[in-house]
């Protein structure tokens, strides 16, 4: 297993995706649109010199090497396979040590064999999602073209994660992050704030604050960490590698994912592509975009029958569009306030992605989001509502026979439980005023799985006797052990 070496970084750059642009442009320059043509920009390798493991497997040598920060990291462990930066340009504060967890309980709600459903937790980074894997790809570019000033829009994860590289390092980066109003979970807005990054909430929601973004990063030369920024999806591409090093690199029958601004969608895409085209897998797994249904752009415009076509999807239909969104004033809305966007920047990556894994698309409404999230919840990790779509989407796959029992699934669980703690107390809580204000006024009708906490007096005999009632309750199977 070699060093990346200066040397071999010439030997990746960047590309327009565009097949009649196909502009080049080297590692060093920082751009977050072809300059050329303003499509998106893939970071592509010249393969055939750089030295690629043979099998996955080898990989597994760097375990025994944990000592070194890079072979720590579960993101630059897999370094062979995103060679853009020499090792001594590397930023990791540790992301990735993440987890590939059996989940029957879930299995068995989703509609799958036992053994069948695996979670891969991504709650486990230090940031708390998945973001940690993109922001230490998208930080060792930045330090590698010498950027300071780091901006992002967010709904709260991206934000969080940039917040966290820049307080946990050394280098001189400064955060700036960009929310809409109102639209930012308490356990995201609280790390933003917590790790001291400048944030500036305008009045709007995601797509605004994108649209906003990039005119200042623009305008004011700082480095965008959005997913647009295509060494972002270069680390996330690693969450399909600890999958696959998780099921002893024995690709499963379904990767479920939600889908919001769809870079990772994109991300697992451009994995699978250069895994099999370097023959280190033999099959690729097919792909579920799980969009929220008041955040249903991909799942509407493929539903209209937008592809890939080579790279020249039709774009009068997405212009259509976001012109009728335009026109009927509709904004994103969803209790998954991750994926609340309606503009997703990635769109024609994900569709890449879709094309290649033989990949569907779905929606789920808020009512399915709550209840897998209490599924999830009390069946294995706890995750936040934008995660648990792809295990109710998984669960629609089922109900339409698409997925099948035997298949062997594994969902993306993209953040942690605590970073929406008020939608999970509003499911499961006795507030009834409170269920309305969160859930009610989006349409949930019921918390069909909730942990009802019990009101008890202060008094010994009283509590002993609410748990021998629940005791008794729970062996009768009236309540989840
Ligand atoms: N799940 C969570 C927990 C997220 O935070 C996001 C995106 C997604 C899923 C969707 O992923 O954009 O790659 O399709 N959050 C972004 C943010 C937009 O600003 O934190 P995607």
């Amino acid at each position: 297993m070699s060093v990346i070496t200066p040397a071999m970084t010439d030997l990746a750059f960047q590309q327009c995706i565009n097949p009649s642009c196909r502009a080049t442009f080297a590692v060093g320059q920082t751009c977050f649109a072809c300059p050329e043509c303003g499509d998106l920009l893939d970071v592509v390798y010249e393969w055939d010199r750089l030295p690629v493991p043979k099998r996955l497997s080898e990989i597994e040598a760097r375990w025994s090497d944990r000592l070194n920060p890079l072979n720590f990291s579960g993101v630059w462990r897999f370094r062979d396979l995103l060679p853009f930066a020499p090792d001594e340009s590397i930023v990791t504060v540790g992301e990735g040590q993440t987890l590939l967890q059996t989940a029957d309980k879930v299995a068995q709600y989703v509609g799958l064999n036992a053994g069948n459903l695996k979670l891969q937790y991504e709650g486990m980074n230090p940031s708390g999602s998945f973001k940690d894997n993109g922001m230490t790809a998208a930080f060792t570019h930045a330090r590698m073209v010498g950027a300071h000033r780091v901006a992002c829009a967010s709904t709260g994860n991206t934000s969080a994660a940039l917040a966290v590289y820049c307080s946990a390092t050394d280098f001189g980066f400064k955060a700036i992050i960009f929310i809409g109003s109102g639209k930012i979970a308490y356990g995201k807005l609280a790390q933003a704030l917590d790790h001291g990054a400048l944030t500036i909430q305008i009045v709007g929601d995601f797509d605004d604050a994108m649209q906003r973004v990039r005119q200042v990063a623009d305008r004011l030369n700082i480095y965008l960490m959005n997913s647009v920024n295509p060494f972002r999806l270069e680390g996330q591409k690693t969450i399909m590698f600890r999958v696959l090093e998780a099921l002893a690199w024995e690709p499963p029958d379904w990767i479920v994912v939600p889908g919001g601004n769809l870079g990772n969608s994109s991300a697992f895409g451009k994995a699978f592509i250069e895994l099999k085209h370097l023959g280190l897998i033999d099959r690729v797994p097919r792909l579920a975009v799980i969009n929220a249904a008041g955040a249903k752009t991909l799942e509407q415009l493929v539903g209209q029958g937008l592809s890939w076509s080579n790279g020249l999807p039709d774009a009068t239909l997405t212009q259509a569009y976001y012109d009728k969104l335009d026109a009927d004033n509709l904004k994103a809305s969803t209790i998954a306030s991750a994926i609340e966007i309606n503009r997703p920047v990635n769109l024609k990556k994900c569709l890449r992605a879709l094309d290649f894994c033989d990949g569907v698309v779905r929606q789920v409404g808020d009512q399915e989001i709550m209840d897998a999230k209490a599924r999830v919840g009390s069946g294995g990790l706890g995750c936040e509502p934008a995660s648990a779509a792809s295990v109710a989407g998984a669960k629609r796959l089922r109900e339409e026979g698409i997925i099948a029992p035997s298949d062997r699934v594994v969902c993306i669980l993209t953040g942690h439980q605590l970073k929406d703690p008020t939608a999970t107390v509003a499911y499961h809580g006795t507030d009834q005023e409170n269920f309305e204000k969160v859930l009610g006024s989006r349409g949930v009708r019921r918390a069909g799985f909730a942990n009802r906490p019990i009101i008890v007096p202060n008094d010994l005999d009283d509590i002993i006797r609410t748990i021998a009632l629940y005791s008794e309750a729970q062996a009768k199977g009236g309540k989840d052990a």
